[in-house]
C-alpha cells in the first residue's frame, strides 16, 4: 500500500492524536463533574456504572473508558478500583471545529459530536437515545454517510475497490454481496471503480433505513439488488445463495456480529470455492467515538448482555478467527509502520480456498 496523500495523512495524524486527547477530556470531565469518579479516592467499575446512571446496554462504553483513561495514564486501578493520578484538563470543545475538517470528515460532525457531548449523561442512562437525536433534524442515512467520510476510511474503500476491480474477468458478471452497505459509502466507491464491468451487485443492510435509501439512489444501476440481511443468521436462511459469489465486501460492518466466527462461516458459506473476501475494520477502540457514534453499537435495552466489551478484534484475532472460518487469510493493510495505521482500521482480505 502507498502512502498517497502523506502530507494529508500526517497531517490527520496529528489531528487525531488531539482528538484523542480531546476525548479523554470529555470522559474525564463527565466523570468528575457527575460525581462518578471523584478526584481523591477510589471506585470500583460497577460504582461508576452505578452513580452515573448508566443504562446496563451502555455499561460496556464505561468499561472502555475507564481502560482508556488508565492507559493514557490519567487513572491508575488498584484491587480498591480505580482512582485519578493524573485528571485530564477540562475540554475545550471548540477544537471540535477545526480536527473533524483535518480529519477529512465534514463540517458538521464537529457540531453534531458537541450536541453528543452535551447530552452524554442522559444517552448513557438512556434517558434519550442517540438515534433520537440522529432523527431529529438530521437526515441519519446523511449523519452516517459524514461518519464514514474521512481520511482513514476513504483511503481503506478505495483500496477495497481497487482489489475488487482486480476480480471482475471479462465475461461473466462479477457476483458481489455487500454486508451492512450502510449509508452506501463503500457501496459508491464500489461502482464507480466497476463501471464498466458486468456487474451483479447484492446490496444488504439489517435495516430497512439503509436498504430503502440504496434503493432508491442506485436504482438505475443495472444489476443492483438490494434486500434486508442479518449478519447473525445463515445467509441461506435470507434467500442469499450457497456459495454463489465471487465477492464480499464490508465496510466497517463485522464488529457487530454477535459471534464474528459465526459470521465468518456464513459469509465463506456463501462464497464460491477461490471466491474472495474483503472487509475494513476497526482494530482498537477509536475514542473520539466512543464519546460519540459508538453509542450506536450497545445492544437493545432488551438484551444488554448482547454487547461484548472488546467490540473491536485486533489483527491477530481476526486472522485467527478468518483461518478458524476456513479461509486462506491474504492480508491486512495498512501494515502497522504505514502512516494512515494510526487511523485504527485495517483493510482483510481473504479467500475461501478452491
Ligand atoms: C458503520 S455502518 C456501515 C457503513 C457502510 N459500510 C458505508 O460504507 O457507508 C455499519 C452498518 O452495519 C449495519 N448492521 C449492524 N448490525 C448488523 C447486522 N446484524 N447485520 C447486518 N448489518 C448490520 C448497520 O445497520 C450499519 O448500516
Amino acid at each position: 500500500m502507498s502512502a498517497s496523500g502523506s502530507n494529508e495523512t500526517l497531517h490527520g495524524r496529528d489531528a487525531l492524536g488531539q482528538l484523542d486527547n480531546l476525548s479523554l477530556q470529555v470522559m474525564g470531565d463527565i466523570l468528575q463533574r457527575e460525581g462518578a469518579l471523584p478526584v481523591s479516592g477510589s471506585c470500583t467499575q460497577a460504582e461508576v456504572v452505578e452513580r452515573l446512571q448508566v443504562a446496563p446496554r451502555h455499561a460496556w462504553i464505561i468499561e472502555r473508558w475507564l481502560l482508556a483513561l488508565q492507559r493514557h495514564g490519567h487513572l491508575q486501578r488498584d484491587s480498591d478500583g480505580y482512582a485519578w493520578i493524573d485528571p485530564p484538563h477540562a475540554p475545550q470543545l471548540i477544537q471540535l471545529e477545526q480536527l473533524y475538517p483535518q480529519l477529512g470528515f465534514d463540517a458538521q460532525m464537529a457540531g453534531l459530536h458537541q450536541q453528543v457531548i452535551a447530552q452524554l449523561p442522559a444517552l448513557l442512562a438512556d434517558r434519550l437515545t442517540l438515534t433520537q437525536m440522529l432523527l431529529t433534524g438530521n437526515d441519519p442515512v446523511a449523519a452516517l454517510g459524514r461518519y464514514q467520510c474521512n481520511l482513514f476510511t476513504a483511503s481503506l474503500n478505495q483500496l477495497c475497490a481497487e482489489y475488487a476491480v482486480g476480480f471482475a474477468t471479462e465475461g461473466s458478471p462479477l457476483r458481489v454481496l455487500e454486508l451492512g452497505g450502510g449509508a452506501a459509502t463503500l457501496t459508491q466507491v464500489l461502482i464507480e471503480h466497476l463501471d464498466g464491468h458486468s456487474l451483479n451487485y447484492h446490496f444488504t443492510d439489517l435495516s430497512s433505513l439503509f436498504t430503502s435509501a440504496a434503493r432508491r439512489r442506485f436504482r438505475l444501476e443495472p444489476g443492483f439488488e438490494v434486500s434486508v440481511l442479518d449478519i447473525d443468521i445463515a445467509f441461506d436462511q435470507q434467500q442469499v445463495a450457497h456459495a454463489g459469489h465471487d465477492l464480499v465486501v464490508a465496510g466497517n460492518v463485522l464488529h457487530n456480529a454477535a459471534d464474528p466466527l459465526l459470521t465468518l462461516r456464513h459469509i465463506h458459506a456463501c462464497l464460491r470455492p477461490g471466491g474472495m473476501l474483503l472487509f475494513t475494520e476497526s482494530i482498537e477502540d477509536n475514542l473520539a467515538m466512543l464519546t460519540f457514534m459508538h453509542l450506536l453499537l450497545s445492544p437493545p435495552a432488551q438484551a444488554p448482555q448482547r454487547r461484548r466489551s472488546d467490540v473491536f478484534l485486533d489483527t491477530t484475532r481476526w486472522n485467527e478467527a478468518l483461518r478458524c472460518a476456513g479461509f486462506q487469510v491474504i492480508g491486512c493493510y495498512p501494515d502497522d509502520e504505514h502512516p494512515l495505521a494510526q487511523g485504527g482500521q485495517r483493510l482483510f482480505h481473504a479467500r475461501r480456498p478452491q
